[in-house]
């Protein structure tokens, strides 16, 4: 019995040694320890030993049969961890540096933003910013857009709710709503309740619409406004400035053309379209790009400039349009998706 023992053990130490696959080893376990196993078959002949032998014999078979277990699980053990050093890869020294990821790359919004900022620096406009949580007073009442207009509607912006926590409690929110700006525009006021006139500003940041998101839609996307405030200012100053801005961002060969358009806090308000065939991808000859006018004599009033003295003009564009058309992008959402083989594009 000895060396029968001896010799199953010798034989699936060999044999577990050389086995690299989990399926392999099960099979090998179940030629051993199976229901119809070497081993197996081996207990079973205890029946047959007479009974003054069986407690000897008894000891032998179970020292064997904790020696095979021993090699089973050394065994599983050394294909587990082959399986994941398999899995990992090639060894690594992780106190190494780190290989080299290359330069990042500014976002393309970041570049049209940075590149109209200085296109108007230049022209004297200086950059401000303004917050993105409103209140109706500065988004609509004192831009000259009543309490009915569609523009206020909660279909199209997001109004906080009336109640809101301050600290630990919740108070009603005083006189009027909270809402994320719906445009820029919103910075002209804030501009112009803090100081008095020459103004030239320019001011880019993110609004907020309730828009379902698609090809040309987003519920956040950004602007950039600007503002003129100064003494005897036409409708030809505000052409010119336009004029210079989109020769300068896309090209000299870049046209503007004003159709008239309704805004509450221009008069006369416009729509500015431009034509730029050496770009690859506007390929119809106008392209609405955004609003512009000269400021309304209300708006002056109600931030206390006489109107008899002060002109001005203003204008607002989305951002991600511009993009669009400088670097012949097709769906908005690509802005947002953080995919570098986009991104990489504009290194
Ligand atoms: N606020 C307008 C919009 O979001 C754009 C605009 C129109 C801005 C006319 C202006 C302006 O400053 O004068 O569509």
């Amino acid at each position: 019995m000895q060396d029968t023992l001896n010799a199953l053990l010798a034989q699936a130490r060999t044999e577990l040694a050389a086995l690299t696959a989990r399926a392999d080893f099960e099979a090998a376990k179940a030629r051993y320890v199976g229901p119809n196993g070497a081993f197996t078959a081996l207990m079973k002949q205890m029946g047959t030993v007479p009974k003054e032998q069986r407690p000897a014999v008894g000891k032998l078979v179970n020292e064997a049969k904790a020696r095979l277990q021993a090699e089973l699980d050394a065994a599983l053990a050394r294909i587990g961890e082959a399986e994941i050093a398999a899995q990992l890869g090639p060894a690594i020294d992780p106190t190494l540096p780190s290989p080299d990821a290359g330069p990042g790359s500014y976002h393309p919004l970041t570049l049209v933003r940075e590149e109209m900022c200085r296109i108007l620096r230049k022209a004297g406009f200086s950059v401000v910013e303004g917050p993105e949580v409103e209140t109706e007073y500065y988004c609509f009442d004192a831009l000259n857009t009543p309490a009915d207009h569609p523009a206020r509607d909660a279909q199209d912006t997001f109004y906080f709710p009336e109640r809101a926590r301050f600290g630990n409690v919740t108070k009603k929110v005083p006189d009027e709503r909270y809402l994320l700006r719906t445009h820029t525009s919103s910075v002209q006021i804030r501009t112009m309740l803090k100081g008095e006139p020459p103004i030239r500003i320019v001011s880019p940041g993110r609004v907020y619409r309730r828009d379902t998101s698609d090809a040309t839609h987003s519920a956040n996307f950004h602007q950039i406004e600007c503002l003129y405030v100064d003494r005897d200012v036409t409708v030809r100053d505000l052409k010119a400035l336009l004029d210079y801005v989109f020769a300068s961002l896309l090209g000299k060969d870049t046209k503007t053309r004003f159709r008239p358009h309704y805004f509450g806090y221009t008069e006369p308000s416009f729509e500015v379209d431009l034509s730029a065939q050496h770009l690859p991808k506007v390929n119809k000859e106008w392209i609405e790009i955004g609003g512009c006018g000269m400021v309304d004599p209300a708006v002056f009033e109600g931030v206390g400039y006489d109107p008899a003295v002060w002109s001005g003009y203003a204008f607002g564009m989305g951002l991600e349009r511009l993009a669009m058309l400088l670097y012949g992008i097709d769906d908005i959402r690509y802005f947002y998706q953080n995919d570098l083989r986009f991104l990489r594009q504009f290194a």
